[in-house]
């Protein structure tokens, strides 16, 4: 009896990590404008759709949807397209110096993976360096129980190119404020941060805390394109993570840009109507409760097969009723 319970144990965990979990990856892309012209374009959403179904969390930029109904119609084709998991986001302000040019960042996420547990947009109000952004970030904080990590906070960043080496260094600070407000080190800073070719120079570097900081990683590889165009390859869009411990909960070299031309066999031209940049994207590791689950839940596939089907059936019974208790 003991065993056989141990082995409904594993069987159930086995499901559930079959059910809850593949890597947790999370986004970021700058749309190009996205607001009613695309959305209204029905082959840019459905690769839209397409590329954004694929992350638990995704950072949208250069969203400039005035009339609020760009964002709801992405969603509701998100939902319709991918029916195991269902999609909500959350939007900051318009965000900008000038009245007739503003953006906004919005993040799209799986309500079954994550919760929204704050937000917090930054007042850009700082002693000394009053306005040192153009949109200034949007921060939101996670809670993701599949993951290693648990719960993180990102903070997004479209830098204006002619001053990326300046709002560079001023997201330190936002990180720094984060850190203390929310008591956490498990901070992600990602987006189209403008930061490769001609508008970060070499020499400028030694000056970004956000580059020099030690306990910062910068995840996505150097002379990684992320850029549509055939005749530029630049590393403008970045993910950096602070601290130890969220660099251990990442999926080593998963971080890389999303080439959905190469994946959808688009030509140039077609995908520059989807966006000039490819996303960049990463991957959280499982929580080590579902990976004990897979591996105690293979074994338990392998058992229940040579005790027969009776057991079997009462694995999956046990595990439809586990189910229905749990969600
Ligand atoms: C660049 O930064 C300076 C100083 O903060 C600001 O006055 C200027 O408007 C910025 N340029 C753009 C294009 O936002
Ligand atoms: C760097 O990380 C250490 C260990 O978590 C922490 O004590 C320290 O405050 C961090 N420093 C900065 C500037 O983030």
């Amino acid at each position: 009896m003991r065993s056989s319970s141990l082995l409904l144990l594993s069987f159930l965990l086995g499901m559930c990590d079959v059910q809850g979990a593949s890597d947790f990856r999370i986004c970021a892309f700058n749309l190009h404008h996205y607001g009613d012209s695309k959305s209204q374009n029905s082959i840019v959403m459905s690769i839209l759709t397409k590329i954004i179904a694929r992350c638990d969390v995704c950072l949208l930029m250069e969203v400039r949807d005035t009339k609020e109904k760009a964002v709801p119609l992405l969603i509701n084709s998100l939902n319709s397209y991918d029916t195991d998991h269902d999609y909500s986001s959350v939007s900051s302000g318009r965000l900008g110096r000038s009245a007739g040019y503003q953006e906004q960042y919005v993040f799209v996420y799986r309500t079954n993976t994550v919760t929204v547990t704050g937000q917090y947009q930054y007042p850009d109000d700082r002693p000394g360096d009053v306005d040192a952004f153009s949109r200034e970030p949007f921060v939101v904080r996670f809670k993701a129980p599949t993951t290693d990590i648990k719960e993180f906070v990102l903070i997004p960043q479209h830098t204006t190119p002619v001053n990326t080496t300046k709002e560079l260094d001023a997201l330190y600070d936002v990180l720094q404020d984060v850190r203390k407000m929310w008591k956490t080190e498990n901070v992600m800073l990602l987006g189209d941060f403008n930061a490769d070719c001609g508008y970060l120079a070499k020499k400028n570097k030694k000056n970004v805390r956000l580059i020099t900081e030690k306990n910062l990683t910068w995840l996505i590889p150097e002379n990684s394109d992320t850029t549509v165009r055939l005749s530029t390859s630049c590393t403008y869009d970045r993910i950096v993570v602070n601290g130890e411990k969220f660099a251990g909960a990442v999926v080593p070299s998963s971080a890389t840009p999303f080439n959905f031309q190469v994946e959808y066999q688009l030509t140039e031209e077609q995908a520059l109507e989807v966006s000039d940049h490819y996303p960049v994207e990463v991957l959280l590791k499982n929580s080590g409760l579902l990976k004990v689950g897979r591996m105690l839940g293979n074994a338990a596939f392998k058992v229940s097969s040579t005790v027969g089907i009776p057991l079997a059936l009462m694995f999956v019974l046990s595990s439809l009723v586990f189910q229905m208790l749990w969600s």
